[in-house]
């Protein structure tokens, strides 16, 4: 969702190294921009005023505002690009808000229920709103309280007492800043549900929704917790609770490379992203497993006898990451023998679901801060489940809400459209699985040892089809002006299936509709006409009883009504020639493990397609990359 970051210098800090508050701020949003990109703004506090510019449209439409429309130079800004909730994509609704007659600028992420009722109240005082937003009726209510409750003093804290008791008025998720001209050298932030990261530096201080808004200039962040207040100026980090209560925050090394969140000569992020997958499914593995083959997860820190008194795991996630879940119940439930059930964050606690002791609740995120996915996590905690987060970003809320967390080691993934991340995240899901059977008992240490090896052999194997992608991506292209693809697939190949059909949808504006192959009979086979492509993910002809059969048994039915079938399908399957028009060989592998492969040509399908529409691969219409709100 939104792009958040502050900074306070002073003289003799960086900017007199000629970086003022607007170069760090400009340099962070520009990191922080795929979060949400809907609009852009700033705020700089020089010569006792706030001096804002805002955009509509992409960041480069603020530069160009900022180029006509200069800034004076300052050692204090704020910045934000902006993902719409209320109030449409307009220059009007951008951020920064200002009140307190233009002397507080205010940003927000998230999003405040009660906007509605305080802004009557504000109303009904005489104030005038000139944005549909709820982000302006915080920042009204905010210098409300600064100007008339505690009558502009700062000598108290000012804009910290002000924030304090504005948040606790607050209902809902937000992350909000704000710098005020009274208090030239300070930023106030607030974050209740809703990200926010300090970074230290030396002489000066930041922050950012995520680290990528200031890794440019420092390593050493501080995670905050729920319901704080942070106060930065260039030499102090001071956080309480929303009450005044001292509070303290947890530093952490930040092992990301700035270098790792470039794109690395190739044309996208998506694609670079696509290509780090052999690494980024490595690193999830590596030091995971001793050499005798046995895993050992210590970061899970649960009490083992607690994990084997579990009798049901419920996986929690959302779109790409809902999709490695499903992947990875075929392989927890055959290795565990525990039910599991695969459910969409946002529909879980809505419904009464049987949770109790012994569930085991697994969350799947890359960005950690996802909303639906973090208030599932919240509730199955408060229904005494044992939780665990498989999650890409350190520091991030749902594994620091959770009672243990898995990181995957994919890196910083910056295209809106997933990738990499998804392939980690099946590939923890793995080792977690894999874990609790070696706790249990379930499987003998020698299958162990089996799969390790195997999963082992991925990355090359992944890389192998990287390497030979070139007639995809001449497919891809050809197929620019398609107006609907389909995707099939069974067992492990269903949700892969629906991934790469997501794929489609969110990057080249397509529509794409995956489907279980056997489904197909049941309605979806009516949608098939003449020239209809069709992508089917065909299992392994070594795998289950009839399962490659049954699908290449769709495969034909599909073709007899005029599609056009496009094959993914395991190497020496000669079988599958017969009926496609294209089939797209991926290395051998076990049939559990084939997702971490099948994945890939649909990855490069989709960008390759997308690109060759025009558009714009790594930050598609409409969408964020961390959703930030339910
Ligand atoms: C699709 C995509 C989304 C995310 C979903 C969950 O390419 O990226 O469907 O997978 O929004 O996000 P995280 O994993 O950050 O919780």
């Amino acid at each position: 969702m939104c792009g958040i970051v502050g900074y306070v210098g002073r003289t003799s800090g960086r900017a007199d190294a000629g970086h003022g508050a607007l170069d760090v701020v400009l340099e962070g949003l520009r990191r922080l921009e795929y979060r949400g990109y809907d609009s852009a703004g700033v705020a700089v506090v020089a010569d006792g005023e706030i001096f804002s510019r805002k955009k509509s449209g992409k960041l480069s439409n603020l530069l160009a505002e900022l180029e006509a429309r200069p800034l004076p130079a300052s050692l204090t800004g704020i910045g934000h690009t902006r993902w719409a909730t209320h109030g449409g994509p307009t220059d009007q609704n951008a951020h920064p808000h200002l009140s307190d007659g233009g002397k507080l600028a205010v940003i927000h992420n998230g999003i405040i229920e009660n906007f509605a009722e305080l802004k009557q109240e504000l109303l009904a005082k005489g104030v005038v709103f000139e944005s549909e937003t709820d982000t302006e009726v915080a920042a009204a209510l905010l210098g409300d309280i600064f100007r008339n409750k505690l009558n502009g003093d700062v000598s108290d804290g000012g804009l910290t007492t002000a924030m304090q008791l504005a948040c606790q008025r607050l209902e809902g998720a937000f992350t909000l800043l704000a710098v005020h001209a009274d208090q030239p050298d300070v930023v106030v932030a607030a974050r209740r549900n809703s990200p926010l990261v300090v970074g230290l530096g030396e002489g000066e201080n930041f922050l950012g929704s995520d680290v990528s808004g200031f890794i440019d200039y420092t390593r050493r962040a501080v995670e905050l917790g729920q319901d704080q207040i942070v106060t930065i100026t260039a030499d102090t980090v001071e956080i309480t609770d929303f009450y005044g209560a001292p509070a303290e925050g947890k530093e952490y090394h930040v092992d990301w490379d700035p270098a790792s969140a470039e794109k690395g000569g190739f044309a996208s992020f998506m694609e670079k992203e696509i290509h780090d997958q052999p690494d980024a499914v490595a690193q999830t593995l590596l030091g995971r497993s001793d050499l005798n083959g046995k895993l050992t997860l210590d970061e899970l820190r649960i009490d083992p006898a607690l994990l084997k008194k579990v009798d049901k795991i419920i996986v929690l996630a959302c779109g790409t990451a809902a999709y490695a879940g499903m992947v990875a119940k075929y392989a927890i439930e055959n290795w565990c023998r525990i039910p599991t059930e695969v459910e969409l964050a946002h529909e879980f606690r809505y419904r009464d679901p049987i949770v109790g002791p012994n569930t085991l609740v697994v969350s799947i995120s890359q960005s950690g801060e996802t909303m639906d996915t973090l208030m599932a996590v919240r509730y199955a905690r408060e229904q005494g489940a044992i939780t665990v987060s498989i999650c890409n970003t350190n520091g991030s809320t749902i594994p620091r809400e959770s009672d243990a967390v898995l990181y995957t080691h994919a890196g910083p993934e910056i295209a809106v459209a997933s990738t990499k991340a998804f392939l980690a995240q099946i590939t923890a899901a793995y080792l977690l699985g894999l874990y609790l059977a070696q706790l249990r008992g379930n499987i003998f240490s020698g299958q162990i040892k089996d799969v390790l090896a195997d999963l082992g052999k991925i990355p090359a194997k992944i890389q192998k089809i990287l390497d030979n992608a070139g007639e995809l991506r001449d497919l891809a292209r050809s197929m620019k002006d398609e107006k609907s693809v389909l995707f099939l697939g069974r067992h492990v190949g269903y949700p892969v299936a629906l991934e790469g059909a997501l794929k489609l949808k969110e990057i080249a504006y397509l529509h794409a509709e995956g489907f279980a192959a056997g489904e197909l009979k049941h309605g979806p086979i009516a949608l098939i006409e003449e020239g209809q492509p069709v992508f089917v993910v065909v299992p392994s002809p070594r795998g289950r009883d009839s399962l490659h059969s049954k699908v290449v048994s769709n495969i034909q039915e599909i073709r007899a009504r005029g599609a056009r079938t496009l094959v993914i399908a395991e190497e020496g399957d000669e079988a599958v020639r017969d009926y496609a028009e294209h089939v797209f060989y991926v290395p051998e592998t076990p049939v559990l493990l084939m997702p971490l492969l099948t994945t890939v040509p649909l990855q490069i399908f989709a960008c390759e397609l997308a690109a060759a529409k025009g558009f714009d691969v790594d930050q598609p219409r409409n969408l964020a990359k961390s959703v930030t709100v339910e």
